[in-house]
């Protein structure tokens, strides 16, 4: 059968356990001066070992061979029998799973009678703060006097929850979480074992996630060296089972993002694509890469803002979208408008294309077939749109931001707003115009000519939009 990894390495001795050596020393020189106390509370988040550290107690009070010990033989029968979980006289309750009324109750019974196999025995009431009022009641009056052969442990991850008077009658000891050191070495130590080339930096990635909790840490080592069985295996192929976005090419992008490199950023965007990375993944992680740098970075801050400000904004208008490549372009094109420096260099080239566009002697005029109106346009302007997604979906991250406003005489006037002078720049090119007239006359079944024109807007006051924008992007990122 196979056993999960953090089973299988549960330390057997105190030697074996990792971090927590504040507490490992107490206990150890405890038990070697034979001086343990009636009652323990071990609280910390999962994963830290406090059960693991229960049983050795179990194991230094019991050994058969050492005596009342620091160093248990793992040998005698008792030893044997508490690394199996079997041994009569270590008395695990769960809390958690029945609230321990049964439990307690059972426990009061039988508490008097002497251990059956070794010295002491062993309680440990796991997530003890779980248990109702009249269980803990119980075992305040059991802890208040409890026989010379008990030890009582209790572990919770919530100890707030525990009332003080059941605190003041233990001795008290907070497990803390795993440094990167402590853990990547136990990692490094079980990968060695279990014949799992890993390399440094993937370590630390499973540290990054795992929370400092070691049983989460083995686990997500046990997952990834499954899914790379007899490969080794490097910071990539962790970002990969992990989800996580390798920073290396979150860095890429925003580097790109922040000297406009806009072709560059599209065919980021594809290889991003092609090596299967999940496109909405990359832009939220891109956006906390971005609150990342804002901190350390003070001129990054309002670009930064924008930049998150894109992110959510795409992200949500396109929730249910399903090409997320689509939802990359638009998001580029609005990354794009809202690089502030770029930004003033257009807005200067802009007037003069929209002077030269609201020439009409520029427009070379076909000879039209049946008169359309802007109604009919407008009605099948998202079908139109969908034919040009097939085609070219890029152009879909330039048509976005601009719509039909005027018919006359088949030339039909589609309208972007100042801002947006980039993408009406780029719907003139004649390769991309003539997608979408294609487009159109299909749809509409005649000649159209088309114009795109900048509106003549004044900046929008957005003070409002601001202050309603963060708010819904810091619920976006579930920060504060
Ligand atoms: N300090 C540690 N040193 C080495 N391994 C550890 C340590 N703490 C936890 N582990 C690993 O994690 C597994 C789970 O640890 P343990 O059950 O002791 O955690 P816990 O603190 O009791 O967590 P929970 O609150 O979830 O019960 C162990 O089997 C072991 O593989
Ligand atoms: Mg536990
Ligand atoms: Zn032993």
């Amino acid at each position: 059968m196979h056993i999960a990894l953090y089973r299988k390495y549960r330390p057997k001795d105190f030697e074996e356990v990792a971090g927590e050596q504040d507490i490992v020393k107490t206990i150890k020189a405890s038990l070697s001066m034979n001086k343990m106390s009636h009652a323990y509370l071990f609280s910390g988040p999962r994963g830290l070992g406090k059960t693991t550290i229960a049983r050795l107690i179990a194991k230094g009070t019991n050994c058969l061979k050492n005596g009342v010990t620091d160093t248990p033989c793992n040998e005698c029968e008792n030893c044997l029998a508490i690394t199996e979980g079997n041994f009569m006289d270590m008395i695990e309750i769960d809390a958690a799973s029945n609230r321990g009324i049964d439990e307690i109750r059972n426990l009061k019974d039988k508490i008097n009678y002497k251990p059956s196999k070794g010295r002491k025995k062993v309680y440990i009431i796991d997530e003890v703060h779980m248990l109702t009022k009249e269980a803990f009641n119980a075992l305040l009056k059991t802890l208040e006097e409890p026989p010379e052969h008990v030890i009582f442990i209790l572990a919770t991850t919530e100890p707030e929850k525990i009332i003080p008077t059941i605190i003041s009658r233990c001795q008290r000891y907070d497990f803390r979480t795993f440094s990167l050191n402590d853990m990547v070495a136990r990692l490094r130590y079980i990968s060695k074992e279990e014949k799992i080339q890993i390399s440094d930096k993937g370590l630390e990635m499973i540290f990054e996630s795992s929370g400092g909790s070691m049983r989460d840490g083995i686990s997500i080592l046990e997952r990834i060296s499954i899914n790379y069985l007899n490969e080794e295996i490097d910071e990539e192929k962790v970002g990969f089972v992990l989800g996580i976005t390798p920073t290396k090419r979150l860095e890429k992008f925003l580097s790109l993002i922040r000297e406009s490199k806009k072709e560059d950023l599209i065919q980021e965007l594809n290889k991003i694509y092609q090596d299967g990375l999940d496109i909405e993944l990359f832009f939220k992680d891109l956006g906390k890469a971005c609150k990342d740098l804002m901190i350390k970075e003070k001129n990054f801050i309002e670009e930064g803002i924008k930049i998150i400000g894109s992110i959510y904004e795409t992200l949500s208008k396109f929730k249910f979208e399903e090409d997320k490549r689509l939802v990359g372009y638009v998001l580029i094109n609005d990354l794009y408008r809202n690089n502030f420096q770029k930004v003033e260099v257009i807005t200067q080239k802009s007037e003069a294309i929209q002077e030269r566009s609201e020439e009409p002697k520029d427009i070379i005029k076909y000879d039209i077939g049946k008169e359309i109106t802007l109604e009919e346009v407008k009605k099948v302007w998202d079908n139109a749109l969908k034919l040009v997604k097939k085609e070219k979906i890029s152009l879909m991250s330039f048509l976005i931001s601009g719509y039909p406003k005027k018919v006359e005489k088949n030339v039909i006037e589609i309208i972007f707003d100042n801002e947006n002078s980039f993408q009406q720049e780029q719907m003139t090119k004649k390769d991309n115009s003539e997608i979408l007239k294609n487009a159109l006359e299909k749809m509409l079944e005649t000649k159209v000519t088309l114009k795109f024109v900048l509106k003549n807007k004044v900046k929008k006051e957005n003070k409002n939009d601001n202050d309603d924008l963060s708010e819904q992007i810091m619920s976006f990122f579930g920060g504060k």
